[in-house]
């Protein structure tokens, strides 16, 4: 969760390392830190709170002086985000400085260890023990001492070193955690995420696990766990400057959510040529698809979500049976789950450590497996056996926006390629849910427009204790991600409920004035919601349905609207959660609150 990077080149160091950290702040932002190589050694400068603390101490990197350095940004876990417990950390010889992504989950053992041999801890991190051990362990050969201690550590890392004997070397080590050599010219460079590295070069080096890595201004060089060199493919970062950049808007979220039109278009056009679906990365057979009896899709947060809105269009097109599980659940859950499962896994980041450990689980027990990510090179697209990217660009904001819709276009286009691979839909069925796709990201911007009056409306319901979200089917899908939006930016309760168990319970909760969020987007179950909106207002609900503009039964019975162009049920999902995102960010904005940052999240979830 945490973000690091790495600079090493012939400009001063820390303004590289804040800028990089601030492309990084997302991942987590309760503290941060930089160590830069100076004439007398390693000087550290932490602060608690966001990067500007950091460039404020250190006027923006000008009081530190240096060619090479780390730098880190925290998410707190063992330990409360404190000075001390900020990175990086020093050994007590005053040698190294390392700065960590990850979890040591032997530290408890490793520092009694170290506190008998001798070495004193200031802090109360995990992290700490690293530094240690690489003291203990140097004995005038660094990339020894660094496969000694890693030999040592049960968990996850992404390590940055630098160590006063090789001053103008940085040293960096991958395993479970993301991490990107940037190869630029007279500076090299690592990041967690290539946002960081977009600004300086577009030649990047994805490391693998159990990969270490040097980096000097001129030369880069990887090696094995034995310590042998390895050859490492440059990759062309295709991601731009701006795209890593608010262009104008007041926050990430807002642009993302305007971002979604072109995103989803990207996503989706590359893959429909002449009226056909085209998957270059996963062409499964029809016969193949026969073998398969069930699919389960795994992910969390918001990518859970989108799965469980996809599972009505698998299931519906493809007639296969579709489970979808938390894979916080599934990895603990002894999974049926053999040769004949397909498991769809999705993720935004490539990082989820629980979706990582669940897509695990499966595959040992013989699940084929395909990721549904944005993020390339990530961790789960290097590990499926077949990976569909999400082409949305950087998504900033913690909380999601393209990155749902995007997943939901991709499990569109999976469902209607395996439906006519499996000749479970008509030539016209299958004609009419093409036209659907292509008008897609034309759906999602009309959606964007016709809401223009949400601001106005977030000022009636912004000051609410708690808002209900209720819907049947698809809808109640989108109900649960439209709630998971509001909690997580305006901190208001937000619950999710199937419309249809609203009396075995949650209707107690119902008292005057009390806003309920109605999703009426499905006709075939239109009727069946309706009686809910008129259940919930006999005991005083406001009700403010998400609808299309002409459902008159709903805009003669509901209090405010949201509205949604007329489209078919089957792919709605990806346009009805629009007006609920803006809907969230404006009641959150009204809320005066950090919306790209919300207190407590991190984006990139890379522990358990
Ligand atoms: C975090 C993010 C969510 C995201 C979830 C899963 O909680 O804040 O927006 O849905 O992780 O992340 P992934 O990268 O696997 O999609």
């Amino acid at each position: 969760m945490c973000g690091i990077v790495g600079f090493s080149g012939v400009r001063p160091a820390a303004p590289v390392l804040l800028d990089g950290l601030k492309k990084l702040e997302y991942r987590g932002y309760d503290s941060a830190g930089i160590a830069i190589m100076g004439d007398a050694g390693i000087s550290v400068n932490k602060v608690t709170g966001r990067i500007a603390n950091l460039c404020e101490k250190t006027h923006d990197g000008a009081d530190v002086p240096g060619f090479t350095g780390v730098g880190h940004t925290r998410w707190a876990t063992h330990g409360a985000p404190t000075e001390e417990n900020a990175h990086p950390h020093l050994s007590n010889d005053g040698r190294f400085a390392i700065v960590h992504n990850g979890i040591i989950e032997n530290y408890i053992a490793l520092r009694e260890e170290l506190i008998k041999d001798g070495f004193t801890f200031q802090s109360e991190t995990d992290t700490e023990v690293i530094v240690h051990l690489l003291e203990k362990y140097y004995k005038g050969n660094v990339r020894d001492a660094l496969i000694k201690t890693t030999n040592r550590l049960r968990g996850s890392y992404a390590l940055g070193v630098i160590c006063t004997e090789q001053p103008e070397k940085i040293f960096a080590v991958r395993e479970s955690s993301p991490l990107i050599i940037g190869v630029g010219v007279e500076e090299n460079y690592f990041a967690s995420d290539v946002t960081a590295l977009v600004a300086y070069t577009r030649n990047a080096i994805y490391m693998d696990d159990g990969e270490y890595a040097e980096l000097t201004k001129d030369a880069v060089k990887v090696f094995d766990c034995t310590g042998s060199e390895i050859k490492k493919e440059v990759t062309r970062i295709t991601w731009d400057v701006q795209a890593a950049e608010k262009g104008g808007y007041e926050h990430f979220m807002l642009k993302e959510i305007m971002e979604q039109p072109a995103a989803i278009k990207a996503t989706i056009a590359p893959r429909l040529k002449d009226g056909n679906i085209f998957f270059e990365e996963f062409d499964i057979s029809a016969d193949e698809l026969k073998k398969i009896r069930k699919i389960v899709i795994t992910a969390c947060g918001s990518a859970y979500y989108a799965g469980c809105s996809g599972k009505y269009a698998l299931e519906k097109l493809c007639h296969i049976p579709v489970e979808v599980e938390l894979a916080s659940e599934l990895r603990y859950s002894d999974p049926l789950i053999d040769k004949h499962t397909l498991l769809i896994v999705i993720s935004q980041s490539g990082e989820t450590a629980d979706t990582i450990a669940a897509m695990k689980e499966c595959k040992e027990r013989g699940a084929k497996t395909l990721a549904i990510v944005n993020v390339v090179g990530s961790s789960i697209a290097k590990l499926a056996d077949y990976t569909l990217y999400t082409w949305a660009g950087p998504e900033i904001a913690v909380a999601t926006t393209k990155g749902f819709t995007t997943q939901l276009a991709v499990l569109y286009l999976l469902a209607l390629s395996f439906a006519e691979k499996l000749e479970c839909i008509t030539e016209e069925e299958y004609t009419k849910y093409m036209g659907e796709l292509h008008t897609l990201p034309r759906h999602i911007q009309q959606a964007i427009d016709m809401n223009s009056k949400i601001p106005k409306l977030a000022k009636k319901y912004h000051k609410s204790s708690s808002l209900f979200f209720i819907g049947r089917n698809t809808d109640y899908a989108v109900a649960l991600e439209g709630a998971l939006k509001m909690k997580e930016i305006s901190y208001l309760h937000a619950e999710a409920y199937a419309a249809g168990e609203l009396k075995h319970g949650t209707i107690a909760l119902i008292e005057d004035h009390q806003p309920v969020v109605a999703l009426c987007c499905n006709p075939s179950i239109m009727e069946k919601t309706l009686s809910n909106i008129v259940e919930v207002k006999a005991r005083g609900a406001e009700v403010l349905a998400l609808t299309f503009r002409n459902n008159q039964k709903i805009l003669s019975t509901a209090d405010d609207f949201l509205f949604i162009p007329n489209v078919d049920a089957v792919f709605s999902a990806a346009i009805e959660i629009i007006p609920l995102q803006l809907l969230a960010y404006y009641v959150a904005k009204e809320n005066g609150c950090d919306i790209d940052k919300p207190k407590n999240l991190a984006k990139s979830v890379t522990v358990e």
